[in-house]
């Protein structure tokens, strides 16, 4: 593995821009020679899965169009040594994608090695680079599959290492700082971008180009960096009713679709996405989870008929939904991603309706 500092990162041609977006086998490359850890620095390791934070493009004023998941781990840990002084390093490559294409398979193979290494007396917290686009659909997967009270930290970036003012090196370098702290034991999965961090469980991406693109606006953030030392607001806690789920022996999840509500809406892509094998639906409803009279008798009959698990979620960025006790599931505050995800998990371990009812109910009560 040639070793690569800033600048040739910087300089390096679009050409090693690799292509296909393929599941590479994990490999373990240790960083630091284990000979030579520094025995007052904490160990951390760094799962990488591709996305602009490891994206290259042709110009350095290239911003959108470029090949994500370009760079390895190799090369995102050498462009910032600063982190070996804040921590023995590790990095494990699980995939190469932009985040688009992270699998059911990739998220399971991912949470198995997290939760393996935070079972270590010898790993101290857990970095995993991720895409942007759907980096809060990961860490919330790995919010509710992990179990440990020390650090995950979920780290993108906006712009391609080859350009001017990319915020990869220092958002890799919060998110291990962060990852090493003491203080950030006991906050659950968290996301840093931006000098920000935020809570997994809540953060959504709100904007497809900007900087400050991860926010929860209702409940806010859990801190901020200054001079890349993490300050919390609060003391740790944990959002009210977040359920945890063993996915220990999980090899696959079932399916669940998103639909999403309008004026005249077609009832009958509920019905195509049972028929393709959906065993269940998140609907974004409009307001308060609302979905059309001709749409919900198609729904009714879905869960009547066909034991579809339908949860009414909302396509507003925020606000929550009730429980309907005649047909569904209420998603609380979940946003339909993250609802998607709680149903996967709650149908992956064999929940039945007043188990799934649970589940939502208490994530927001
Ligand atoms: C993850 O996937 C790799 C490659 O397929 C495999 O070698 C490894 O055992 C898997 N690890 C876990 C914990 O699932
Ligand atoms: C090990 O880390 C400590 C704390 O950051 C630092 O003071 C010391 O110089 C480091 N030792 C070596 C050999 O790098
Ligand atoms: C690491 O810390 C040492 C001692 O404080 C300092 O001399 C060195 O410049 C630091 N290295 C980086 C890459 O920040
Ligand atoms: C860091 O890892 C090394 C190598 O496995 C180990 O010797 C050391 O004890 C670990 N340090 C901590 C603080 O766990
Ligand atoms: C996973 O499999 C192991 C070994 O068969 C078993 O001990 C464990 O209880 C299983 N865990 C779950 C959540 O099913
Ligand atoms: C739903 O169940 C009904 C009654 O068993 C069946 O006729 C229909 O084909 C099923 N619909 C889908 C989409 O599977
Ligand atoms: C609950 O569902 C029933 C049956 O689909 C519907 O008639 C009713 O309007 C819904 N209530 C609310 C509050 O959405």
């Amino acid at each position: 593995m040639v070793a690569l500092n800033i600048l040739t990162l910087l300089a390096l041609p679009a050409t090693l821009a690799s292509a296909s977006p393929v599941i590479r086998p994990a490999t373990s490359l240790l960083v630091r020679d284990p000979t030579s850890y520094n025995a007052s620095l904490p160990n951390v390791t760094i799962f990488a899965t591709g996305g602009t934070i490891a994206g290259s493009a042709s110009s350095k004023d290239q911003t959108t169009g470029y090949q994500a998941g370009a760079l390895g781990v190799q090369v995102l840990i050498d462009a910032v040594p600063e982190i070996l002084n804040v921590s023995n390093v590790k990095g494990v490559q699980i995939a190469n994608v932009d985040s688009g294409n992270i699998t059911p398979a990739i998220l399971l193979n991912l949470t198995h090695q997290i939760q393996e290494e935070l079972a270590s007396p010898y790993c101290q917290g857990v970095v995993v680079t991720h895409g942007t686009d759907t980096l809060e659909e990961s860490a919330f997967f790995l919010d509710l599959t992990t179990r440990s009270e020390k650090p995950v930290v979920v780290v993108g970036a906006m712009r391609p290492a080859t350009a001017i003012s990319a915020d990869g090196p220092i958002n890799l370098l919060e998110a291990v700082t962060l990852a090493a702290s003491p203080g950030a034991r006991g906050r659950g999965t968290m996301v840093v971008l931006n000098d920000r961090i935020a809570s997994a469980y809540f953060t959504t991406k709100t904007n497809a180009n900007s900087l400050d693109t991860f926010k929860a606006y209702e409940q806010g953030f859990l801190g901020f960096f200054i001079n890349i030392e993490p300050i919390f607001y609060s003391t740790p806690s944990t959002p009210l009713g977040k359920p945890y789920f063993d996915v220990a022996n999980t090899t696959v999840l079932p399916q669940v679709d998103v639909l999403y509500g309008y004026q005249g809406l077609n009832p009958a892509l509920a019905t195509a996405a049972v028929a393709s094998g959906a065993k269940g639906l998140v609907l974004a409803g409009m307001g308060a989870g609302g979905w059309t009279d001709p749409g919900r008798d198609v729904i009714q009959q879905l869960v009547e008929q066909n034991e579809t698990a339908v949860v009414f979620s909302r396509r507003t960025m925020d606000g929550y939904v009730e429980p309907n006790d005649s047909v569904g599931y209420g998603g609380g505050f979940l946003s339909p991603q993250k609802a998607r995800i709680t149903l996967q998990l709650s149908l992956n371990a064999g929940y039945g309706p007043a188990q799934i009812k649970t589940v939502f109910e208490s994530s927001s009560k």
